[in-house]
């Protein structure tokens, strides 16, 4: 049994769709989140820049007493190097490895397809995982630059005309060349389910990489001897204005009542 509060970060708000997971699966656990607002996207920057963000998050994170760290960001996920990971003085997760777990349970045809910001395609993250797990699956990756933007300005409701028109831009490729399996591999996506279903049609699993990580912590947690079943609060931390977390945290959450939210100065961490 361990009190201390998850840490949770993300770029921006897309990394609440995994605290909304844990938040059902672990009621029980105090969460800390940052959502760095003021910088995001992390996805169209280089590898350093994204590094350097990330280490100040995780920093900023550590300064709150967290037992357990999870990267809640497909960006952060692909760049965020394992050994650098496995020297920090609480155990850290991003979302590459169960959300790719996932995918490899799910596919029938060995056909998988990964949807990411352009960092996270470039690196090459899931399909690396996906190639370790099983050689044979085959693995078409595309790049989806307009969803963060969509779901930041609120172009959710599934099958919104702009919203639609952009995932056909992106997704007929991947309908076309027959994947089974979809990984939303950003955590802004599971928002535009209802879009990106429309354009997959009803057959294609989508993959949640909130999600699936949020089984995984709980699973590490247990095995590790961590969990704490008292808790239950969740404080928000973010890089810019509260008022535009206040806005959208709603959406992202499904079940946001107005816990604390603070602003802090990320760039001095
Ligand atoms: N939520 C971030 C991710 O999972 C994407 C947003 C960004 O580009 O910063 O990759």
């Amino acid at each position: 049994m361990d009190k201390r509060p998850i840490g949770v970060f993300d770029s921006g708000l897309g990394g609440l769709t995994a605290v909304r997971e844990l938040r059902r699966i672990l009621p029980g656990e105090d969460i800390v989140y940052f959502g760095d607002t003021g910088r995001v996207p992390y996805g169209t920057r280089g590898r350093d820049t994204i590094l350097q963000y990330a280490r100040q998050d995780v920093r900023f994170l550590l300064t709150q007493d967290v037992k357990f760290i999870m990267a809640a960001c497909g960006t952060v996920s692909s760049v965020y190097p394992t050994e650098e990971a496995a020297k920090l003085p609480v155990p850290y997760t991003g979302v590459v490895g169960a959300t790719a777990r996932a995918a490899a349970a799910a596919t029938r045809s060995g056909r998988i397809g990964v949807i990411g910001t352009a960092a996270t395609v470039r690196s090459g993250s899931f399909a690396a995982v996906l190639a370790q797990l099983d050689s044979r699956l085959e693995v078409r990756a595309k790049a989806c630059p307009m969803f963060v933007p969509l779901v930041e300005n609120g172009y959710v409701t599934p099958g919104d005309p702009v919203a639609l028109a952009i995932a056909h831009q992106y997704l007929d490729e991947l309908r076309d060349a027959g994947v089974d399996t979809l990984i939303l591999g950003c955590t802004h996506y599971p928002l535009l389910t209802g879009t990106i279903r429309m354009v997959m049609g009803p057959d294609v699993a989508l993959i949640d990489p909130g999600r699936e990580t949020a089984d995984a912590v709980k699973d590490a947690l247990e095995q590790l001897e961590l969990l704490n079943g008292t808790g239950g609060t969740a404080r928000y931390f973010v890089s810019d204005a509260v008022e535009q977390f206040r806005q959208v945290a709603d959406l992202f959450l499904g079940e946001y009542a107005g816990g604390p939210v603070e602003q802090i100065p990320i760039e001095t961490y």
